[in-house]
């Protein structure tokens, strides 16, 4: 059977892409484990760095990636798979089942090709469902948040989650519109959120509706549970050695993976006045490096898409 969307090489250019290969320096043999395939950006160039000998472990909760990992697969001789899922779920599963990685990469966030394809109802651009489900087969999308949070979860939400300075107001005008009909479309979101706040901010920084919609699709996807309890199912699979890279898009994700890091290397958890250790606890990852790597501005110029992307690498030690 033909795919239905068929990959086009403009779909999602990855970002930071020298800095991973770079820092996870991926060697032929080794396991690397893509729990973000995408448009398969990423996987394509670790894989091209294994030389044939290793495998690759894909993993995307969205199903439509699948004619781009067909293209991988086709161009590649290592042993490649694709598996469909909730990444943190995955990773539990196979770590559970005794597969051990020598690499794990989460490039979070959606790809191009989603926001790209108006059905999916993620961009505040163009009309369409209300939806922003990055798993189609999952019960909970926009619709129903949008029409049966509270105005106080709402506001909470937009606030949290997209750094929406008006997320009362917005929130207020949401709860009286849908009293007299549901939403149904992004289009009728985005007239009421421009509406909600004050005329001189619908014309400042980025589209009016871009942080709601932010706020919206990490609430839908509980984005940020799943990195939680990801971080930690991805080390327990690593390798002594093995690297897990995360590339973040925003500060409330970044945080998790630098908090993650620095228990992780913390080792230690004694009082800090116990004149000896007694909990015998050693560090178990190194930040490598310790702080965030940021694109550069040639990067940023190229794919604007990478303004905002921080990774962040740790190393398991063994
Ligand atoms: C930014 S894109 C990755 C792009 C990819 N690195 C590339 O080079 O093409 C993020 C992808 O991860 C998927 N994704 C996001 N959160 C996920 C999760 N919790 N579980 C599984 N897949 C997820 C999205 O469906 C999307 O395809």
């Amino acid at each position: 059977m033909l795919p239905s969307v068929l990959p086009t090489e403009s779909d999602h250019v990855p970002v930071l892409a020298d800095e991973i290969v770079a820092t996870l320096d991926p060697r032929p043999g080794e396991t690397v484990v893509d729990a973000t395939f995408g448009a398969g950006g990423h996987s394509t160039l670790l894989a091209s760095r294994l030389k044939g000998q290793g495998k690759l472990i894909a993993i995307d909760r969205d199903p439509s990636v699948t004619p781009y990992f067909e293209r991988l697969r086709r161009g590649t001789s290592l042993k490649a798979r694709l598996l469909s899922g909730e990444f943190s779920t995955v990773l539990e599963q196979l770590s559970a089942n005794g597969v051990r990685a020598d690499i794990v990469l989460l490039d979070l966030g959606v790809a191009s090709m989603q926001l790209g394809r108006p059905e999916r109802g993620f961009s505040y651009a163009v009309d369409a469902p209300l939806d922003m489900r990055m798993d189609p087969s999952s019960e909970y999308s926009a619709r129903e948040l949008v029409n049966d949070a509270s105005e106080r979860e709402l506001a909470d939400i937009f606030k949290r989650y997209g750094e929406e300075r008006y997320a009362r107001q917005i929130a207020r005008a949401i709860v009286r519109r849908r009293q007299t009909e549901p939403f149904e479309r992004t289009g009728d979101l985005v007239e009421t959120i421009k509406a909600a706040i004050p005329a001189p901010a619908r014309f400042g920084e980025g589209h009016p509706a871009k942080r709601v919609f932010q706020a919206l699709r990490i609430e839908v996807n509980d984005e940020l549970g799943a990195i939680e309890r990801a971080l930690p199912a991805a080390l327990e699979m690593l390798r002594p050695g093995g690297r897990l890279a995360v590339i973040s898009f925003h500060s409330l994700e970044d945080r998790l993976v630098k908090q993650f890091l620095r228990k992780q290397e913390g080792g230690c958890t004694c009082p800090p006045d116990f004149p000896i250790c007694i909990c015998g606890s050693k560090p178990v990852m190194r930040a490598t490096p310790r702080r965030a790597i940021r694109p550069s501005t040639a990067e940023v110029a190229r794919n604007p898409r990478a303004q905002s992307a921080r990774l962040r690498v740790g190393t398991k030690v063994g």
